[in-house]
């Protein structure tokens, strides 16, 4: 089973703002579907805080099997499987027999399985100040780039993107 980093950050590395994403950005909301979804049955990890920031029409996230990290062990909902530890999550994903593990954030998420993933699918949103949450420090010398896709602002589009993939050398 293949274990995939997705995250849209601006260009200072800011991915939240009270509790949501600070953008509109409809073309990559689109590409997240599209690309977690895949073609087959894939499970995406997510934050307890990411889970509640989900409006209740797209909670669970459909087609995919959601797992919920939290500490909290009397923490479940009938949609969502909850692990307490980042090998749990991973368990829960390969016994379900996914093709892939998408870790999905938010801040606190991104930073415990940073070390666990070989390739993060980045879109950079070209614009700065958008927040208080940050993807942890990354050494970005220690990953090649290749850059996928550029959209412009449009009236769905708040601001321009660069979708990349990363892997690590
Ligand atoms: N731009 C993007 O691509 C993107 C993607 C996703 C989310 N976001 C944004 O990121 C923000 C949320 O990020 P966040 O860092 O505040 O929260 P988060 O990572 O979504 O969730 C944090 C929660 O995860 C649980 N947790 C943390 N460490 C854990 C561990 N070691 N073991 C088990 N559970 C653990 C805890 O839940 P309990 O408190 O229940 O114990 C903690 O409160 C929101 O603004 C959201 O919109 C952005």
């Amino acid at each position: 089973m293949k274990i995939s980093m997705i995250v849209a950050m601006d260009e200072d590395g800011c991915i939240g703002k009270r509790g949501n994403l600070p953008w509109r950005i409809s073309s990559d909301l689109s590409r997240f579907r599209r690309l977690t979804e895949g073609d087959g049955f894939n499970a995406v990890v997510m934050g307890r805080k990411t889970w509640d920031s989900l409006p209740d029409s797209f909670r669970p996230l459909p087609e995919r099997l959601n797992i919920v990290m939290s500490r909290d062990t009397t923490w479940s909902h009938d949609d969502a499987e909850s692990a307490l530890y980042p090998g749990r999550a991973i368990e829960i994903a390969y016994a379900d027999g996914c093709e892939e593990c998408w870790i999905i954030g938010g801040g606190q998420i991104y930073e415990m399985f940073l070390e666990h993933v070989d390739e993060i699918h980045l879109t950079t949103v070209h614009t700065s100040n958008s927040g208080e949450v940050f993807f942890p420090v990354w050494e970005r010398k220690n990953w090649i780039e290749t850059k996928i896709e550029e959209t412009e602002i449009d009236e769905k589009n708040e601001f321009r993107t660069t979708y990349s993939t990363w892997k690590r050398k």
